[in-house]
Protein backbone atom coordinates (compact mmCIF):
# COMPACT_ATOMS: atom_id res chain seq x y z
CA UNK A 1 0.00 0.00 0.00
CA UNK A 2 1.57 3.20 -1.01
CA UNK A 3 -1.21 5.43 -0.14
CA UNK A 4 -0.36 6.31 3.63
CA UNK A 5 -1.21 9.36 5.89
CA UNK A 6 0.98 12.30 5.73
CA UNK A 7 1.65 15.60 7.83
CA UNK A 8 2.66 18.73 6.55
CA UNK A 9 4.40 21.83 8.35
CA UNK A 10 2.57 25.15 7.60
CA UNK A 11 3.40 27.40 10.05
CA UNK A 12 2.48 31.56 10.88
CA UNK A 13 4.23 33.54 9.90
CA UNK A 14 5.17 32.57 6.14
CA UNK A 15 2.73 29.82 6.10
CA UNK A 16 4.44 28.38 3.24
CA UNK A 17 4.64 24.82 3.84
CA UNK A 18 7.86 23.07 3.71
CA UNK A 19 6.82 21.02 0.97
CA UNK A 20 4.15 20.27 -1.66
CA UNK A 21 3.40 17.85 -4.42
CA UNK A 22 2.91 20.90 -6.94
CA UNK A 23 3.44 24.45 -6.93
CA UNK A 24 1.44 26.56 -9.28
CA UNK A 25 2.65 29.81 -10.50
CA UNK A 26 -0.05 32.04 -12.00
CA UNK A 27 1.30 35.46 -13.57
CA UNK A 28 -0.31 38.64 -15.72
CA UNK A 29 -0.14 36.15 -18.77
CA UNK A 30 -2.10 34.07 -17.56
CA UNK A 31 -4.99 35.95 -17.09
CA UNK A 32 -5.53 37.53 -20.34
CA UNK A 33 -9.06 38.27 -21.11
CA UNK A 34 -10.25 38.43 -17.17
CA UNK A 35 -9.95 41.71 -16.44
CA UNK A 36 -12.71 44.19 -16.85
CA UNK A 37 -9.67 46.70 -17.55
CA UNK A 38 -8.25 45.50 -20.98
CA UNK A 39 -6.25 48.97 -21.75
CA UNK A 40 -4.55 48.63 -18.04
CA UNK A 41 -3.83 45.04 -18.14
CA UNK A 42 -1.75 45.54 -21.47
CA UNK A 43 0.30 48.49 -19.55
CA UNK A 44 1.07 46.51 -16.41
CA UNK A 45 2.21 43.46 -19.11
CA UNK A 46 4.47 46.04 -20.75
CA UNK A 47 5.83 46.82 -18.34
CA UNK A 48 6.21 43.33 -16.32
CA UNK A 49 4.88 39.84 -16.23
CA UNK A 50 3.68 40.33 -12.88
CA UNK A 51 3.41 37.32 -10.60
CA UNK A 52 -0.63 37.53 -9.04
CA UNK A 53 -1.05 34.15 -6.98
CA UNK A 54 -0.01 30.99 -6.22
CA UNK A 55 -0.93 27.95 -5.08
CA UNK A 56 0.97 25.08 -3.20
CA UNK A 57 -1.20 21.72 -3.76
CA UNK A 58 -0.89 18.33 -1.66
CA UNK A 59 -2.49 16.18 -4.27
CA UNK A 60 -4.07 12.77 -4.38
CA UNK A 61 -5.13 10.34 -7.01
CA UNK A 62 -8.39 11.91 -9.10
CA UNK A 63 -10.68 9.09 -7.73
CA UNK A 64 -13.97 9.57 -5.30
CA UNK A 65 -13.24 9.18 -2.05
CA UNK A 66 -9.85 11.32 -1.84
CA UNK A 67 -9.23 15.11 -1.01
CA UNK A 68 -6.93 17.56 -2.55
CA UNK A 69 -5.25 20.17 -0.44
CA UNK A 70 -3.60 23.24 0.07
CA UNK A 71 -2.26 26.73 0.09
CA UNK A 72 -3.45 29.85 -1.85
CA UNK A 73 -1.71 33.17 -1.64
CA UNK A 74 -3.18 35.66 -3.79
CA UNK A 75 -0.33 39.22 -4.10
CA UNK A 76 -1.98 42.21 -3.38
CA UNK A 77 -2.28 44.38 -6.35
CA UNK A 78 -4.64 45.95 -8.75
CA UNK A 79 -5.40 46.07 -12.78
CA UNK A 80 -6.88 48.93 -13.36
CA UNK A 81 -9.78 49.21 -10.53
CA UNK A 82 -9.25 45.67 -10.48
CA UNK A 83 -7.73 43.52 -7.19
CA UNK A 84 -5.88 40.77 -7.98
CA UNK A 85 -7.80 38.01 -8.09
CA UNK A 86 -7.80 34.14 -9.29
CA UNK A 87 -8.62 32.77 -12.46
CA UNK A 88 -11.77 31.26 -10.98
CA UNK A 89 -13.67 27.68 -12.25
CA UNK A 90 -16.41 25.65 -11.77
CA UNK A 91 -15.35 21.92 -10.50
CA UNK A 92 -15.75 19.20 -13.77
CA UNK A 93 -17.84 17.27 -11.69
CA UNK A 94 -20.06 20.07 -10.81
CA UNK A 95 -21.76 18.50 -7.52
CA UNK A 96 -18.87 18.51 -5.32
CA UNK A 97 -18.46 21.07 -2.94
CA UNK A 98 -14.94 22.65 -1.44
CA UNK A 99 -14.21 24.05 2.05
CA UNK A 100 -11.82 27.47 2.25
CA UNK A 101 -10.03 28.38 6.00
CA UNK A 102 -8.48 32.31 5.85
CA UNK A 103 -5.61 32.38 7.03
CA UNK A 104 -4.03 35.52 6.56
CA UNK A 105 -4.58 38.88 5.14
CA UNK A 106 -7.86 39.64 3.68
CA UNK A 107 -10.51 39.11 0.58
CA UNK A 108 -13.45 37.97 -1.17
CA UNK A 109 -15.05 34.76 -2.47
CA UNK A 110 -16.68 35.53 -5.36
CA UNK A 111 -18.99 32.37 -6.14
CA UNK A 112 -21.61 31.79 -8.65
CA UNK A 113 -24.17 28.95 -10.38
CA UNK A 114 -24.77 28.22 -13.22
CA UNK A 115 -28.23 29.89 -13.67
CA UNK A 116 -26.66 33.16 -12.76
CA UNK A 117 -27.04 33.33 -9.06
CA UNK A 118 -24.15 35.04 -7.17
CA UNK A 119 -23.08 35.53 -3.66
CA UNK A 120 -19.60 36.83 -2.22
CA UNK A 121 -17.96 36.46 1.19
CA UNK A 122 -15.77 38.22 3.00
CA UNK A 123 -12.90 36.42 4.34
CA UNK A 124 -10.54 37.60 7.64
CA UNK A 125 -8.14 35.22 9.38
CA UNK A 126 -9.67 32.50 11.04
CA UNK A 127 -13.05 32.56 8.87
CA UNK A 128 -14.33 29.32 7.27
CA UNK A 129 -16.31 29.37 4.10
CA UNK A 130 -18.27 26.40 2.37
CA UNK A 131 -18.65 26.93 -1.44
CA UNK A 132 -21.43 24.13 -1.94
CA UNK A 133 -21.27 21.95 -5.07
CA UNK A 134 -22.42 23.84 -8.17
CA UNK A 135 -21.14 27.44 -7.87
CA UNK A 136 -17.74 28.77 -9.62
CA UNK A 137 -15.39 29.99 -7.28
CA UNK A 138 -13.18 32.86 -7.36
CA UNK A 139 -10.48 34.36 -4.16
CA UNK A 140 -10.19 38.44 -4.56
CA UNK A 141 -7.46 39.84 -2.38
CA UNK A 142 -9.12 43.33 -1.24
CA UNK A 143 -5.69 44.12 0.70
CA UNK A 144 -3.76 47.17 -0.83
CA UNK A 145 -0.03 45.84 0.80
CA UNK A 146 -0.80 42.18 2.29
CA UNK A 147 -1.28 38.90 0.70
CA UNK A 148 -4.27 36.74 1.13
CA UNK A 149 -3.88 33.65 2.13
CA UNK A 150 -6.30 30.70 2.14
CA UNK A 151 -6.44 26.95 2.79
CA UNK A 152 -8.48 24.70 0.76
CA UNK A 153 -10.18 21.75 0.40
CA UNK A 154 -11.98 19.59 -2.30
CA UNK A 155 -12.46 16.55 -3.63
CA UNK A 156 -9.61 15.34 -6.00
CA UNK A 157 -11.63 13.92 -8.70
CA UNK A 158 -13.39 16.82 -9.10
CA UNK A 159 -11.54 18.89 -11.68
CA UNK A 160 -11.24 22.30 -12.65
CA UNK A 161 -13.83 24.17 -15.57
CA UNK A 162 -11.62 26.98 -16.61
CA UNK A 163 -13.12 27.51 -20.10
CA UNK A 164 -16.59 28.06 -18.65
CA UNK A 165 -15.59 31.26 -16.32
CA UNK A 166 -13.18 32.44 -19.55
CA UNK A 167 -16.18 33.04 -21.94
CA UNK A 168 -18.79 34.22 -19.52
CA UNK A 169 -16.87 35.81 -17.07
CA UNK A 170 -18.48 36.14 -13.10
CA UNK A 171 -21.51 38.32 -13.28
CA UNK A 172 -19.91 40.67 -10.47
CA UNK A 173 -16.31 42.27 -10.11
CA UNK A 174 -14.28 43.82 -7.27
CA UNK A 175 -13.66 46.88 -7.66
CA UNK A 176 -12.35 49.95 -6.00
CA UNK A 177 -13.26 53.44 -7.14
CA UNK A 178 -11.80 55.37 -4.35
CA UNK A 179 -13.68 54.26 -1.30
CA UNK A 180 -12.18 50.63 -1.33
CA UNK A 181 -13.47 47.15 -2.50
CA UNK A 182 -16.71 47.53 -3.81
CA UNK A 183 -19.57 44.67 -5.91
CA UNK A 184 -20.27 46.06 -8.92
CA UNK A 185 -22.07 44.42 -12.44
CA UNK A 186 -19.34 42.83 -14.69
CA UNK A 187 -20.77 44.52 -18.32
CA UNK A 188 -19.05 41.90 -20.17
CA UNK A 189 -21.21 38.53 -18.31
CA UNK A 190 -23.02 36.34 -20.31
CA UNK A 191 -26.02 35.45 -18.99
CA UNK A 192 -27.72 32.06 -19.11
CA UNK A 193 -29.85 33.46 -21.92
CA UNK A 194 -27.49 34.89 -23.96
CA UNK A 195 -25.09 31.19 -23.94
CA UNK A 196 -25.28 29.35 -26.56
O1 LIG B 1 -9.48 24.31 -5.97
C1 LIG B 1 -9.56 25.52 -5.72
O2 LIG B 1 -10.61 26.13 -5.80
C2 LIG B 1 -8.29 26.24 -5.35
O3 LIG B 1 -7.29 25.38 -5.02
C3 LIG B 1 -7.87 27.05 -6.56
O4 LIG B 1 -7.51 26.14 -7.56
C4 LIG B 1 -6.76 28.04 -6.30
O5 LIG B 1 -7.18 28.98 -5.36
C5 LIG B 1 -6.35 28.76 -7.55
O6 LIG B 1 -7.46 29.25 -8.26
P1 LIG B 1 -7.70 28.82 -9.77
O7 LIG B 1 -7.67 27.30 -9.82
O8 LIG B 1 -9.06 29.34 -10.09
O9 LIG B 1 -6.61 29.40 -10.60
NI1 LIG C 1 -12.24 24.71 -6.64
Amino acid sequence: MDNLPYTALIKFPDIIPEHCDEHIVRRLTSMRGQFADQPAYEQLLSNEDMLLYEVYAFIQPEVDGELDSGISIIHPGKVGQEYFMTKGHFHSILDTAEVYYCMKGKGVMVMETPEGDWNVKDLNPGMLLYVPPRWAHRSVNTSDSEDFVIFYVYPAHAGHDYGTIETQGFRKLIVDQGSGPQIVDNPRWLAPEDRK
